[in-house]
């Protein structure tokens, strides 16, 4: 089994799972960056406004998901809303038939709403696992458990 891990992370959290999860795995890592500046207050009211508008953004990444069998998915969520580099993302690959699974780490728990759209938006594909989980509970360190019931979910 060939797993890819994939996330957008504009502060560290997703990506400190997204390590963990790929470590877990042996899986090769994918990183998803936002052509459009997201750093600053300005852009942090963008961002939020972007997320509200339903707006694709430009991206880079470089892997293929053709080359894998499962595709692990993370990113935060903006304004309770699925992100504009998410979305592009989604937009951009083709997951038909493949095995999917999603993280989110979030301010809140409004990771419980964006789960359902995403697996509509990969309907064609296996979703074998979510994960999500507050900022609050990732800075305590508070989830291996609950990280590692989802890596074996996946496995
Ligand atoms: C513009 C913006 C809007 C956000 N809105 C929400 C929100 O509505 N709900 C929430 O739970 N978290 C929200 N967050 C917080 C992030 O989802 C959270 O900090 C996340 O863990 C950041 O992940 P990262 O470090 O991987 O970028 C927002 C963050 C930004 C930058």
């Amino acid at each position: 089994m060939k797993y890819l891990v994939v996330y957008y992370s504009r502060t560290g959290n997703n990506k400190t799972i997204g390590d963990a999860i790929a470590q877990a795995l042996s899986a090769d890592i994918d990183v998803i960056i936002d052509k459009k500046k997201r750093k600053g207050f300005l852009n942090w009211l963008r961002a939020g406004r972007d997320s509200i508008g339903e707006k694709l953004t430009e991206i880079e990444f470089e892997k293929d998901p053709q080359d894998y069998d499962t595709i692990v998915i993370g990113s935060p969520i903006w304004a309770g809303r699925l992100i504009p580099p998410l979305r592009t993302y989604l937009n951009s690959v083709n997951l038909k038939g493949k095995r999917v699974a999603f993280y989110i780490c979030s301010q809140s728990e409004g990771y419980r709403e964006i789960f359902p759209q995403l697996k509509a938006m990969t309907h064609e594909s296996e979703l074998v696992g979510t994960f999500g989980i507050t900022e609050k509970r990732f800075k305590e360190g508070d989830y291996n458990s609950d990280l590692e019931a989802f890596i074996a979910h996946i496995k």
